[in-house]
This record gives structure tokens, C-alpha cells and sequence, in this order.
């Protein structure tokens, strides 16, 4: 792409003599970078299912959010560059290919392949991208994208830093995984180098190909990925089919209803993170949605991740670890998904609209017990925007058909009650024993629950 020289003495002094681009040159870089903040978006969340590290989950949950606003905001002011023409959403050959290059990101071999694919080539290029773009444009004539653009390097800087801190234990976990992911890397410098270079963009190019003498790795005879039917938990935590604390479940006699409450409370918020992976698989399974479902959802997974920290808090304040003293399990998603994307997303459009949070909120107030009464209050404040986004996505994807919305919405239900009935209420295995011991032993050493009692 050509370039051309500032005039000098045309801008004051202070201004650094860089080179400077067009508009049609500073739309056309900006469109490149949404194409690939899209892509990169988009296959975080439809891999987050099949992530078994509990902390790179959690911060994923985070990242798709954070990526949203970027690519939202480069999409809005390449509108506004490319103004009257209205091409952000078309795709050229070589962005095309871009985008075919990205996705074959998710022909990983689990997290450590993944983070290495995602975060030190394609974001590291990403994030070059915008170094690249601050350091060719006039501060003050493009100063809308400027001033942004320098919260992006330091937004992206930060992601790429909390991930390379996380690889360097997926690679101490697993040594085994260190010469296939240096493998792996080259695989992805290569790939992304040969796209750039047709899309004629200065994206990646400081790129190194690491990992000498290591085979240079393909994603020849790799599967396409397509989203697990069961989510993945982390291998540290004690293995579990469903978590669901209810009454019925976590009964004891010593319990008094605020402490069973709250436990119950905290450990359905823990588990929400089905979720954000039920929303993070549908927004990779629909791919040409309007751009406002990706940032609607990016909310939603965001949020879903968020209410599951705040349950995990909850827990850790008391003195429960995560997996081990209280199950972390996927089942609403494993239950629906076999029936499709749209009735999985079902499901949690229902739960969202029969919510009973501003109920348990007052209840926790009345009950005196401030921490649970605030973590719904905010939860309750977000599902206002999530059932806005249920129903309009669902009724996007049925025709506008409100009926046909309501009897899918009833048939999830249908679904799910059928499921908990037979796999956990009916079914000889009851997994939940083991954690139901150990929440009442750690209760009772914690001065939570008097000694000695009966288990009703
Ligand atoms: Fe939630
Ligand atoms: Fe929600």
C-alpha cells in the first residue's frame, strides 16, 4: 500500500515526522484489523467448551469482552472513514483467506496449542497491527482513531502478557506438549505470513519464525473443530457430571436455611460458566450474524464468566476450593446440546426468564447477609440485558416468529427436566456424595455448622 510523505513544514513542530496515510489507506488498514479481531473473537468463544484449564477459561471469558469493544469500535470509525460507501461487512479474496487462516487456529491439540496460536502469533500481530497503524497515522487529522488505538496496544499488550504467564504452567504441566507447540508455531507464523502478504498489509511482518530446528507442524489431517457435546473441566478438579446444590440434594438437618442458601447460591453462580460456553459455542456455530449478535454475546459470555467468579469468590471467602470441596460441572449445556444451537440457547433463555433473583436478593437482605444480597443484585442487573438479547437473537433466528420463540423456549424446559429427572434424581450414581461429605466437614471445622450432627 502506497504511502506518502508528510509536506514539510506542514504541521507543527512538535508533531514526530512520520510518514502519514490516507483515509482511504487508514479504512482499509482499520477493516483488516476488525476482519481479524472478528475471527480471533469468534473462535475464542467457540473454543472456550473445550478449554480444560480452569484459568485460561476464566480469562477468555474476560478477553472475548474486551475484543468485542475493539472490533466494534474499528468497525464504527472504518464506517465513518469510508463514509457514504457501507463495505465493512464485505469480504475481499485475501480477507477471506485471512479469515480461513484464523480459523485454522482452532485445529489445536488442546489449551497450550491454542493460547500459543491465538495470543503470541495472531494477537502479537494484531497488536503490531496497531503499533503499525499509530505509527504511520497524523495524531491530531486521525485523532478519533489515534487516541483509542493507544488504549487497544496497551489493552492487547496486557492480554498477551496474562497468557504467556499462563503457558509458561500449561508447558510445565504438560513437557511433553513443548516440541509440538514449538511445531505448531512455526505452523501459524508460516500461515499468517503467506495471508498478510496477500491481503499487502503490514500486518505481522516483525513476526519471527521460532521454535529452529523444530518440525515445522500442519493442520493437514487435523479435525475440524467443531464444540464438545460435554464441556470440558479442569483435570485438576474431582471429575462430576452435574453440580445442581438444590434442596433435595444438599440436605442436613444442622444447616440453617441462610448458610444453605448461600452455599446453594454460590455454588449455582460458580457453575455459570455453562453459560458463557453455551453462548461462546453458538456465536462460533452462526457465522453470518448481524455484527450487533457478536457484541451482544460477546456481553453475555462476559457476564456469565463474571457471575461465575463472583459464585467462586463466594466460595473461597468461605473457605470451599473450587472442584474439589464443590463440584464444577456443564450439565444444562451437555443436556441440550445434542438438540441443537438454537434450543441450547433456549435453555438459557428460560432460565433467564423465570429468574427469581431480585426475590433471593431481598430474602439475603432481610437475612442480613450483605455479600450474597449484592452479588445478585448485580447478577439481576445483568439478566435485564441478557433476556433483551434472548429474545431478540432467538427471534432472529426463527423468522421473527414469537410462537415459534415460546414453544422453544418450553421445549428446552421439557428438555431439561426430562434430563435432571433421569440422570440425577432417578440414576442409581449419585456423584454428589463425595462433595456433599466434604462441604460438611469443612462447614462444620469452620465453626459454620455445629459438630456431630445427623446427615437428614
Ligand atoms: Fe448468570
Ligand atoms: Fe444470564
Amino acid at each position: 500500500m502506497a504511502l506518502l510523505n508528510r509536506p514539510s513544514g506542514a504541521y507543527p513542530d512538535d508533531v514526530p515526522d512520520t510518514l502519514f496515510q490516507s483515509v482511504d489507506e487508514a479504512a482499509g488498514r482499520l477493516k483488516l484489523l476488525f476482519v481479524v479481531e472478528k475471527e480471533l473473537l469468534r473462535l475464542s468463544a467457540g473454543y472456550l467448551p473445550a478449554v480444560e484449564d480452569w484459568e485460561l477459561k476464566k480469562r477468555l471469558t474476560v478477553h472475548v469482552w474486551q475484543d468485542a469493544r475493539r472490533a466494534d469500535f474499528i468497525r464504527k470509525r472504518t464506517l465513518e472513514l469510508r463514509f457514504p460507501r457501507k463495505d465493512v461487512d464485505a469480504r475481499t479474496a485475501s480477507q477471506r483467506a485471512v479469515m480461513k487462516a484464523a480459523q485454522e487456529l482452532l485445529g489445536c491439540r488442546g489449551d497450550a496449542e491454542f493460547a500459543t496460536g491465538v495470543y503470541l502469533v495472531w494477537k502479537r500481530a494484531c497488536l503490531q497491527g496497531y503499533e503499525t497503524y499509530l505509527s504511520l497515522t497524523d495524531p491530531l487529522l486521525d485523532e478519533p482513531t489515534a487516541e483509542p488505538l493507544t488504549r487497544f496496544v496497551s489493552d492487547l499488550s496486557g492480554q498477551i502478557a496474562e497468557i504467556e504467564g499462563l503457558l509458561h504452567r500449561l508447558y510445565r504441566d504438560k513437557p511433553d506438549m513443548n516440541p509440538l507447540a514449538a511445531g505448531w508455531e512455526r505452523h501459524c507464523v508460516a500461515a499468517l505470513l503467506e495471508v498478510s502478504a496477500q491481503a499487502s498489509e503490514d500486518f505481522g511482518s516483525r513476526l519471527t519464525r521460532p521454535g529452529q530446528g523444530a518440525q515445522e507442524d500442519t493442520v493437514e489431517n487435523r479435525k475440524p473443530y467443531s464444540p464438545p457435546a460435554v464441556p470440558v473441566r479442569d483435570s485438576r478438579f474431582t471429575p462430576t457430571f452435574h453440580h445442581n446444590a438444590d434442596r433435595r440434594i444438599l440436605p442436613d438437618d444442622r444447616f440453617d436455611e441462610a448458610l444453605e442458601k448461600k452455599l446453594i447460591q454460590g455454588i449455582s453462580h460458580a457453575n455459570e460458566m455453562w453459560a458463557a460456553e453455551a453462548v461462546g459455542a453458538v456465536m462460533w456455530a452462526w457465522e453470518d450474524m448481524p455484527w450487533d449478535f457478536y457484541t451482544d454475546a460477546a456481553r453475555w459470555l462476559y457476564d456469565e464468566g463474571r457471575h461465575c467468579r463472583m459464585g467462586e469468590q463466594m466460595m473461597s471467602r468461605l473457605g470451599f476450593e473450587t472442584g474439589i470441596d464443590y463440584p464444577m460441572a456443564g450439565e444444562s449445556y451437555a443436556a441440550l446440546f445434542p438438540h441443537g444451537y438454537e434450543q441450547l440457547l433456549g435453555l438459557l433463555h428460560y432460565f433467564e426468564s423465570t429468574n427469581t433473583k431480585q426475590a433471593s436478593k431481598e430474602w439475603f437482605e432481610t437475612a442480613g447477609d450483605e455479600d450474597s444480597a449484592s452479588n445478585l443484585d448485580y447478577d439481576w442487573a445483568d439478566e435485564a440485558l441478557h433476556l433483551t438479547y434472548g429474545y431478540k437473537w432467538l427471534l432472529h433466528r426463527l423468522g421473527g416468529d414469537s410462537e415459534r420463540l415460546e414453544a422453544l423456549r418450553d421445549e428446552s424446559a421439557r428438555i431439561w427436566s426430562e434430563w435432571f429427572n433421569e440422570r440425577v434424581l432417578a440414576s442409581p450414581d449419585k456423584p454428589y456424595e463425595v462433595f456433599r461429605d466434604r462441604i460438611l466437614r469443612l462447614a462444620e471445622a469452620k465453626g459454620l455448622l455445629p459438630a456431630g450432627g445427623s446427615m437428614a
